[in-house]
């Protein structure tokens, strides 16, 4: 008997892993495989609702793949996959596409932000990714599944379906709980501290990939406040900037706060801001190294996630078959 329970995550591959992702939440996925039963995807399937370069995805799914295991991912200890390896989730997502309603759909956020930035592709897809995103989840049983506050919406609607079909079939789904961290950064834009570190806007956002020479300038050229202060202090309302900066110090650095105000005391910003940079450069050179040398190993790579999708699909299928008889589809 698996006494564990359940947690499941995924991260879409549309665009190359950022220290906002790395210092939120994939920082702490190693410690919770100790506690927690987990599975992590790649969310490959989610990227096409906006067209993509095939080669580039390609690339990033497994750039992916290897940052998860360099960051600490052990493969041994949890399920690494690929999304579109286990034909369960495009299965279910079509099942869960006629138990979602056009109403609550036409209510996402996300659906509303992307339809407006994207407005020539406002695709089926686009609208209908909270029912596939639900299936990813319901397909494994999780107890948990840990998302930031952009995703919270996407957890409440996984289980409003859960809930109506388990309202007409009995208990097919268990009711997963969002999972909100309560350690892990909340790191906002180098360069608007007012909007979270996003891909989408690449000048303030830090890439794990980037070179020491690309983050440390880009550290330097990070905003600082316009207050007059111009001391290290961390106020994240009076001084968003400086404060968002502590924040990526402390994690890289393991100091507190204190320590940090301590150590930069009447310094100003102009020692502060390389600091936090050549910290950021130490944390991600080993997983920068480590990444690099799992790509060069094709065949590994190919078992972690061949053997994920294995372990996967085992889960998957046996939640599918329980839907499908319960929708009265004839067993094969
Ligand atoms: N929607 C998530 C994102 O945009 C990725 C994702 C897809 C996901 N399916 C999921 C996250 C299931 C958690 C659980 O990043």
């Amino acid at each position: 008997m698996n006494e564990k329970k359940t947690m499941l995550s995924g991260i879409q591959p549309s665009g190359e892993l950022h220290l906002g992702t790395y210092l939120g939440p994939l920082r702490h996925w190693p410690n919770m495989i100790e506690e927690y039963d987990c599975y992590f995807f790649m969310a490959d399937l989610h990227t096409i609702t906006v067209r993509q370069d095939p080669a580039a995805l390609r690339r990033r799914v497994l750039t992916q793949v290897a940052q998860y295991i360099a960051c600490g991912l052990d493969p041994e200890k949890c399920t690494i996959f690929i999304q579109s390896h286990v034909p369960a989730h495009a299965q279910l997502g079509w099942v869960l596409d006629c138990y979602a309603m056009f109403g609550e759909l036409s209510r996402m956020t996300q659906f509303k932000d992307k339809a407006s930035k994207h407005k020539d592709n406002i695709n089926a897809g686009l609208f209908t990714y909270p029912a596939l995103m639900a299936a990813d989840i319901l397909l494994y049983q999780p107890d948990l599944v840990p998302v930031g506050d952009d995703q919270k919406q996407h957890v409440e609607i996984c289980r409003d379906i859960a809930e109506r079909f388990n309202g007409i079939y009995g208990e097919v789904f268990r009711i997963p709980e969002p999972y909100i961290a309560k350690v892990g950064a909340r790191i906002m834009s180098l360069n608007d501290p007012s909007s979270k570190m996003s891909k989408s806007s690449p000048d303030g956002c830090l890439f794990l990939m980037e070179k020491p020479e690309d983050i440390m300038r880009k550290f330097k050229r990070a905003v600082t406040d316009s207050d007059t202060e111009r001391c290290v202090r961390y106020a994240p309302q009076e001084k968003p900037g400086v404060s968002n900066l502590i924040q990526i110090y402390a994690a890289a650095t393991g100091k507190s706060y204190d320590e940090i105000e301590r150590e930069f005391d009447g310094q100003g910003y102009g020692k502060f801001k390389p600091a936090v940079g050549e910290a950021v450069v130490e944390t991600l050179r080993p997983i920068q190294a480590e990444t690099e040398r799992l790509l060069a190993d094709k065949a590994y790579l190919e078992s972690v996630y061949r053997a994920g999708a294995e372990k996967a699909s085992y889960t998957a299928e046996k939640t599918l078959r329980k839907v499908y008889k319960k929708l009265g589809f004839v067993a094969k």
